[in-house]
C-alpha cells in the first residue's frame, strides 16, 4: 500500500512512524514533511493546504489511502475534493470540520444534544457583547468564532483586558469574519479525549494531557504545547466511561444525526470541573503533541483503523500497550513570540524516539527550522519512571538555542 501523510509536525512524524510499523504498507509519503520524517518517508514538496497539487499527486501516484493532520487542510475541503475524485481519505469532510472551525457551531450542537460544556452567547456586535461581559462576574472567556491558530480564547480577568480582546475580534477584523462566543469561566484539570471516529462508530484512544503554557509551573504565554503525557491518575474509570458515552459517543451520533457524520478523529479538550466532566473544545484531528505520545502505545495495525474508518466499514477495537508515555518538547528561544531559526541541532547516544516538529536540512545538517522543534518522547511502568527515562535523554539533545519545561507531568506527581 501507498499511504500519503498531509502535514508538517510532531504529530504527523507520530503518524508516519505508526504507520511505518504496519506490515501492510510499502511507501509513505509525507507533504511538506520535515528532516525527520523524511528518515522514515519520502517528503513531497507541496503544502498542506494546496488541496489541488495534493489530489494531483495522489492521483498520479496511484496513492491508496491518505490521512490529513491539520485542521487548515481539512478547513480548506481536502476531503470533500478527495472523494470527489474517487481518493481514499481519512479526515473529515469540510461540513464535519465545523465541529472545530466554528465555536458557535460546537456550542449550538451541544446545547441540542445535552452535551456538557460552559454556558454560552454568542455576539457580533462590539456593544452588546461588552456590555454582556461587564454585567458579569469576571473571569471572562472570549472565544473568536473561527480558526485562529490557538490565539482564538482570551481569559479577560478586567473589563479593560475584556475591551481589547473584543476590539481584537469584533473591530479590527485581526482574525477575519467577526464573531465570537462569550461562555461561562470554568475551572479543574483538562485532558484530552482523543477517538478515531466513522459516523457513529467511535474507537476510543488513551487519555492525555497536554501542557499549554511556556514556562515551568504553567506560567508564560500559552503555546501550541510543551509536552505530554499518558497515565492520568486524576481520572477515574468512571470518569472515562461518562466522557466516552456522553461526550464522545453522543457527540458522533449528533454529527450524523446532524448529516455531517465524522469519519476522522474526534479530540475532546476536556474539564473535570466540580460540576463533572465538561467540554471546553472539539477539534476535528489528532491533537499536537498529544498524538506524539499517544500513538506509541498502539499494538495494532494503525493502517487497518485508517483504511476502516475511510472506507466506512468497521474496523476492530484497537489495542493498547499498557504502561505509560510522556513527551517533553524542546522549542526554540523566544517561541510563541519571535525566534530564530537555523541552529545546528546533534542527537547522536539520544536512546529514545525523538519526533520533529520543526526541522530541516541545510547542506546536509540537520537544523531548527521552527518555534516547536523536537519532542523527545519514552515510556515506563509509570508516570514518574517515564518522567526519568525521558528527561535523562533530553539532556544529550545538543543545540545552542533551544529551551523545555522541566516539569511535565507535574499534576500527575503532585508537585
Ligand atoms: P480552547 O481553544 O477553546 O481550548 O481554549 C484554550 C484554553 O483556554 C483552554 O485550554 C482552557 O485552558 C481555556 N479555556 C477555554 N474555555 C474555558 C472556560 N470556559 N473556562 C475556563 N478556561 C477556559
Ligand atoms: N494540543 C492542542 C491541540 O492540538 O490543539
Amino acid at each position: 500500500m501507498k499511504v500519503l501523510v498531509v502535514g508538517s509536525g510532531g504529530r504527523e512524524h507520530a503518524i508516519v512512524d505508526a504507520l511505518s510499523r504496519s506490515p501492510q504498507v510499502d511507501t509513505i509519503y509525507c507533504a511538506p514533511g520535515n528532516a525527520g520524517i523524511g528518515e522514515q518517508a519520502v517528503n513531497v514538496g507541496l503544502k498542506d493546504t494546496d488541496v489541488e497539487g495534493l489530489k494531483a499527486f495522489a492521483l498520479e501516484n496511484r496513492i491508496d489511502l491518505t490521512v490529513v493532520g491539520p485542521e487548515a487542510s481539512l478547513a480548506a475541503g481536502i476531503v470533500d475534493a478527495f472523494r470527489a475524485s474517487g481518493l481514499k481519505i481519512f479526515g473529515h469532510t469540510k461540513a464535519a470540520t465545523r465541529i472545530e472551525s466554528s465555536k458557535e457551531f460546537a456550542k449550538e450542537l451541544m446545547a441540542e444534544y445535552g452535551i456538557p460544556t460552559a454556558a454560552y452567547k454568542s455576539f457580533d456586535s462590539y456593544d452588546e457583547a461588552l456590555e454582556y461581559v461587564c454585567g458579569r462576574p469576571f473571569p471572562a472567556v472570549i472565544k473568536y468564532d473561527g480558526l485562529a491558530a490557538g490565539k482564538g480564547v482570551v481569559i479577560a480577568q478586567d473589563s479593560a483586558q475584556a475591551r481589547a480582546a473584543l476590539s481584537d475580534m469584533l473591530l479590527d477584523a485581526t482574525f477575519g469574519k467577526g464573531k465570537v462566543v462569550i461562555e461561562d469561566y470554568l475551572s479543574g484539570p483538562e485532558f484530552s479525549f482523543l477517538c478515531f471516529v466513522d459516523g457513529d462508530r467511535v474507537y476510543p484512544m488513551p487519555l492525555s494531557q497536554d501542557h499549554k503554557r511556556a514556562f515551568d509551573g504553567d506560567e508564560g504565554p500559552n503555546t501550541g504545547g510543551m509536552g505530554a503525557y499518558t497515565g492520568l491518575p486524576f481520572i477515574t474509570e468512571e470518569d472515562r466511561e461518562f466522557a466516552f458515552k456522553n461526550i464522545m459517543c453522543k457527540t458522533a451520533a449528533a454529527m450524523a444525526a446532524k448529516g455531517c457524520p465524522l469519519s476522522g478523529v474526534l479530540y475532546g479538550g476536556l474539564m473535570k470541573t466540580p460540576d463533572g466532566i465538561k467540554v471546553i473544545e472539539f477539534n476535528a484531528r489528532f491533537g499536537d503533541p498529544e498524538t506524539e505520545v499517544v500513538l506509541p502505545l498502539l499494538e495494532s495495525d494503525i493502517f487497518d483503523i485508517f483504511d476502516a474508518v475511510a472506507s466506512g466499514r468497521p474496523a476492530s477495537q484497537p489495542v493498547w500497550r499498557d504502561g505509560v508515555t510522556l513527551g517533553v518538547v524542546l522549542a526554540s528561544k523566544g517561541y510563541p513570540g519571535k525566534y530564530e531559526k537555523g541552529f545546528e541541532i546533534g542527537l547522536e547516544g539520544v536512546g529514545t524516539k525523538v519526533y520533529h516538529m520543526g526541522t530541516a536540512l541545510r547542506d546536509g545538517r540537520l537544523v531548527t527550522a521552527g518555534g516547536r522543534v523536537l519532542m523527545v518522547v519514552g515510556s515506563g511502568e509509570d508516570v514518574a519512571r517515564a518522567r526519568e527515562n525521558v528527561y535523562r535523554e533530553v539532556e544529550k539533545v545538543k543545540c545552542d538555542n533551544l529551551f523545555y519545561r522541566k516539569d511535565i507531568a507535574h499534576c500527575a506527581l503532585d508537585e
